[in-house]
């Protein structure tokens, strides 16, 4: 932050020029003001045009170039330029002489309230993109308009070293907003940079680099290497099919107390349902306790799964633990990893109604970039009367009451083509290219036991006669069918989970 008010001043605009300093003689200054406003008129008409890159006429005075002396000088606290260096830009950017007029008010700040930009991940999206996922302060977004470039600055070619081919290049860079409406004080932010070809085509390595602009009006930004690539590392075949995975689980957020049976459940029954050529990505932001790791480890020792600790994103006030945040990292992260990425919760449990093959399901939705998937709301607490035994059961063998409310719009889940998606949400994308669909009811569904990952005991609280073929049971006014397709698994899951990661089941 410090270093970029001198950068400013290098960009030469007027308003965010940092005040003269001793060395500029003031002609000197009025001319290269002059010059610079005509550059900085010339530079806006090509804004993606590389920089002018000059340098000001004074050496810079950040804390980077000051000597040791001045660094002694720093220490010691007697007023040296550097120290110039250290006011927080957030003020006036210079030390508040005591004002002479006792009209004229000044208005002194301290601390700082949200980041510009908090980077949480950046990915290499195909030959030629990039994209880069973050926080930003979400007053800044509704009050202002940040934007952002992106630079490739290659490593040097020792092999082309009198070719220009190292030269940095810009590109376009484009913002999404997923979470627009729900975020807090930060808001998620996908910036996707496109370049014209691979800026990396040579592969002898480079960094992504992103200016963050704090508005249009100012030239004020933050500079950072967002990715890097080391000599070698770009593989092209990783961007085209085949991929690596058939199915890809993008979880979000994991937080407060889980019961570890239900998350062994949960992954035990998807392990099947997916297929071996799946993966499984959890993000724990507080949930993922003792309990719950031992019945993750096994399947992340098996290669089917991987925990992210995301615990620090409790720093960063945004949407639900920052589930935004994690769904769009997930998305970006893997996306070349696999045929369909899914989003939904580890209290829900897709099922195949016409009891076909995924794959057949799959390939009759492949002309979708993005398709969701309806929900059967399952009681999270009632169990049959007649059900022995129970406290050996699975939850989703003994939850096995279906509110058979319909004409009610519930939350849908949804499974997308992840190449072709740029950004993501929790319910569905609004940023993919392709179409979407809707009308899966019939091929696949989501049984939701809500809460019942919460609850650390027994999940069974009530008992109630199930009721005949076709009848209902009316529970505190809601009507409920008696629904024992995921029962009528149980057996099948807890013999897979016993070949796959050797346990014996309950
Ligand atoms: C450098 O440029 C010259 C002329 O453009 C070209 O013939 C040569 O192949 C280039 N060398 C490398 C290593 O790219
Ligand atoms: C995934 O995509 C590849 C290539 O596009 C295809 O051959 C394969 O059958 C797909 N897998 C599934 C499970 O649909
Ligand atoms: C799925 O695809 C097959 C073959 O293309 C077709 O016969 C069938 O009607 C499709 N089913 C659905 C539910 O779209
Ligand atoms: C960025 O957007 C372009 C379309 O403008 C798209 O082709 C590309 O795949 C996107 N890249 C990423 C990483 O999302
Ligand atoms: C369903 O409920 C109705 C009303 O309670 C009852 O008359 C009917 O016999 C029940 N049907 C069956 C199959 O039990």
């Amino acid at each position: 932050m410090k270093a970029n008010v001198r950068k400013e001043g290098g960009h030469g605009v007027p308003p965010a020029m940092p005040l003269p300093l001793p060395c500029f003689d003031l002609k000197a200054f009025v001319v290269t003001l002059v010059v610079l406003t005509l550059l900085m008129a010339a530079w806006q008409l090509q804004p993606y045009r590389p920089f002018l890159s000059f340098r000001a006429s004074c050496p810079p005075l950040t804390a980077a170039t000051s000597t040791p002396l001045q660094s002694s000088k720093l220490a010691s606290s007697s007023p040296s330029p550097a120290s110039a260096s250290e006011i927080p830009i957030t003020g006036s950017g210079l030390p508040v002489p005591a004002p002479s007029d006792p009209n004229k008010r000044v208005f002194r700040a301290y601390g700082s309230a949200a980041a510009l930009f908090v980077q949480m991940g950046a990915y290499r999206g195909g030959p030629a993109t990039f994209a880069v996922v973050g926080l930003a302060s979400k007053p800044t977004h509704v009050y202002g308009t940040p934007w952002y470039k992106c630079e490739w600055l290659p490593n040097p070619n020792p092999s082309a070293a009198a070719n220009a081919s190292s030269q940095p290049i810009r590109a376009k860079a484009s913002k999404m907003l997923p979470d627009w409406g729900y975020g807090r004080v930060y808001t998620v932010v996908v910036v996707n940079c496109t370049f014209p070809s691979n800026p990396n085509a040579d592969n002898v390595g480079g960094k992504l680099l992103l200016h963050a602009y704090y508005s249009v009006q100012s030239r004020r930004y933050e500079k950072f290497v967002a990715l890097e690539e080391s000599p070698g590392a770009y593989d092209e075949s990783l961007y085209r099919p085949p991929f690596k995975y058939d199915y890809l689980y993008c979880g979000s957020s994991l937080y407060g107390d889980l019961n570890p049976n239900r998350i062994r459940e949960w992954i035990a029954y998807h392990a099947y349902f997916f297929g071996p050529n799946s993966h499984f990505v959890f993000h724990d932001a507080g949930g993922v306790g003792p309990e719950v790791r031992a019945v993750l480890e096994p399947w992340v020792k098996a290669g089917r799964a991987t925990v992210q600790d995301i615990r620090a994103q409790a720093e960063f006030d945004g949407y639900y633990y920052n589930q935004f945040l994690v769904v769009n990292d997930c998305l970006h992260r893997y996306r070349h990893a696999a045929n369909w990425t899914f989003y939904f919760d580890v209290d829900e449990y897709l099922y195949l109604p016409e009891g076909r093959p995924l794959e057949s399901v799959l390939a009759n939705l492949s002309a979708y970039t993005q398709f969701t998937i309806e929900q059967n709301p399952m009681s999270s607490k009632l169990c049959a009367l007649d059900s022995k035994d129970y406290s050996r059961e699975w939850g989703f063998e003994k939850l096995v009451f279906r509110n058979s409310i319909t004409r009610v719009r519930r939350d849908r889940k949804y499974a997308i083509q992840a190449k072709n998606a740029y950004a993501t949400g929790v319910h569905m994308s609004e940023n993919i290219i392709g179409k979407t669909t809707h009308k899966t009811e019939d091929m696949i569904r989501y049984y939701h036991y809500h809460n019942s990952i919460n609850v650390l005991g027994e999940p069974c609280r009530e008992f109630v006669p199930s009721p005949a073929q076709g009848n209902v049971t009316w529970i505190e006014k809601i009507p409920y069918v008696y629904d024992d397709n995921m029962k009528r698994l149980a057996e099948t899951i807890k013999r897979f989970e016993k070949q796959t990661i050797g346990r014996i089941g309950r």
